[in-house]
């Protein structure tokens, strides 16, 4: 926002971060953003603050961009940051003002929201709630933020349109769509997007299956596919499948929503996306098991990768840091690199070794899994990495390396979906 020319407050809870952020320090990795941030800092027109009472009371459009995280048990959305942070508002505004939810919520929470800002805010002061999901991916999270490739704005007045127009004015100049919808519509767009997106992955993973058993290559099938314009390349790798922040929980939040309003079918088809993608995690340790002669205890493993995906430190619900605790649990040695998130990783398995170095991880190991497809993986000197492992068998649980370069490396090379030597 301050990049599209704005003053801004950032308002969080959490001390150490915005202490971090103040003083031009991103508290994770993402590529970009302390430059921005650094910039940002310099020209004034950032800053931040753990007091919400003053960002309410300061600003004119306030945007709620808290996290909604699955409820341990039911897997729903978690909304108890979400209501605080609006009600946190709705108490400390001064002056007439816009609240824009961005968090991902269960569709009809957002009306839920209204009433509650009604009931709170000081007399005579007009304020009102409308809905512009967030689609930005991790890792790309800057150049989605500034070129967004459409903006949903759900139940705005003409007024509040007018206003979001004015903020997203820079890439509406651009050609960026603008879709205006109702309330629900806006809430169900973000999470249907994300479902669409986790169904493409377990569709290629499902199929990857068929080609395992009947020695076809699921590589080339996704390239022929993706040719079709009606479907598309992107987000056909099949692998070790989705994980992260939002995806899986996504899912899960929609599977449970759409059986309370008793659309059961839904229910039911993500019920399957998310247990193909699980049974990823599944396929890739008997593989390992497999590569191991039946059984993984005290052997040497190399994991290669930690985060969920490239370009972030963001380990959670990581498939890739899943599987290494899986094959710990089983009794390997498990030695984990990763280019970013080898501290994030340390923070939530602690248990497992980790190495500094795609050397140090592949060292005197039985087998390799590169389960976080980083760049710097897949241009890595096969023939080298051979030398130093006890045995070099390397399994590519992201189906981005090439196999015949491994393979006249002298590695016995497995994938999933991948036809076999
Ligand atoms: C996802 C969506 O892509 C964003 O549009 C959305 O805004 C965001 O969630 C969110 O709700 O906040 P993100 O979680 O950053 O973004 O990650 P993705 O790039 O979507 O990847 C998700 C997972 O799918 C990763 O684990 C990735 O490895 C996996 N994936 C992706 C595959 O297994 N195969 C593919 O072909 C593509």
């Amino acid at each position: 926002m301050a990049e599209l020319g704005f003053e801004v407050i950032g308002a969080d809870t959490d001390k150490h971060k915005v202490d971090a952020l103040a003083a031009g320090k991103v508290p994770f990795f993402e590529p970009g953003l302390d430059e921005l941030l650094e910039k940002h800092l310099l020209t004034d027109r950032l800053r931040f603050t753990t007091d919400l009472a003053e960002a309410a009371a300061w600003a004119d459009v306030h945007f709620v961009c808290v996290g909604t995280p699955q409820e341990k048990t039911s897997h729903a959305a978690d909304l108890r940051f979400v209501e605080a942070a609006t009600r946190g508002i709705a108490e400390n505004v001064t002056k007439d003002a816009l609240i824009v939810g961005k968090s991902t919520v269960p569709v009809g929470t957002a009306e839920r929201l209204r009433g509650m800002v009604a009931a709170r805010i000081p007399a005579g002061v007009h304020v009102e709630l409308v809905w512009n999901p967030e689609f930005l991916r991790e890792g790309k999270a800057v150049g989605d933020t500034l070129h967004p490739d459409r903006i949903v704005i759900g139940g705005a007045s003409e007024h509040a349109e007018a206003l979001l127009r004015q903020v997203y004015a820079t890439p509406i100049a651009e050609g960026t769509p603008v879709v205006t919808t109702d309330l629900p519509t806006a809430e169900l767009v973000k999470v249907s997007a994300n479902a669409f997106l986790a169904t493409k992955i377990s569709f290629i993973n499902a199929i990857s299956a068929v080609c395992e058993a009947a020695g076809a290559d699921v590589t080339v099938l996704a390239d022929a596919l993706g040719h079709d314009v009606r479907i598309g390349r992107q987000f056909l790798d099949a692998g070790l499948g989705f994980g992260g922040g939002c995806l899986p929980k996504d899912i899960r939040a929609l599977m449970h929503r759409s059986t309370e309003l008793g659309a059961h079918r839904a229910a039911s088809l993500l019920q399957q996306v998310d247990e193909i993608n699980m049974g990823q995690r599944e396929r890739v340790l008997d593989l390992a098991i497999d590569a191991c002669g039946g059984s993984v205890l005290n052997r040497r493993i190399g994991v290669l990768g930690a985060a969920f995906k490239p370009l972030t430190d963001d380990v959670r619900d990581s498939p890739a840091l899943n599987v290494a605790a899986a094959l710990h649990l089983r009794g390997a040695h498990v030695t984990v690199f990763d280019p970013e998130a080898g501290d994030t990783a340390r923070a939530s398995f602690p248990t497992l070794s980790y190495a500094t170095s795609i050397e140090e991880a592949v060292e005197g190991t039985d087998v390799v899994l590169v389960l976080t497809e980083w760049d710097q993986f897949l241009v890595a000197d096969a023939a080298h990495l051979a030398q130093l492992t006890l045995s070099p068998r390397v399994i590519d649980g992201r189906g981005k390396l090439d196999a015949r370069t491994w393979r006249d490396a002298g590695w016995d090379f497995r994938g999933l979906g991948r036809a076999a030597a």
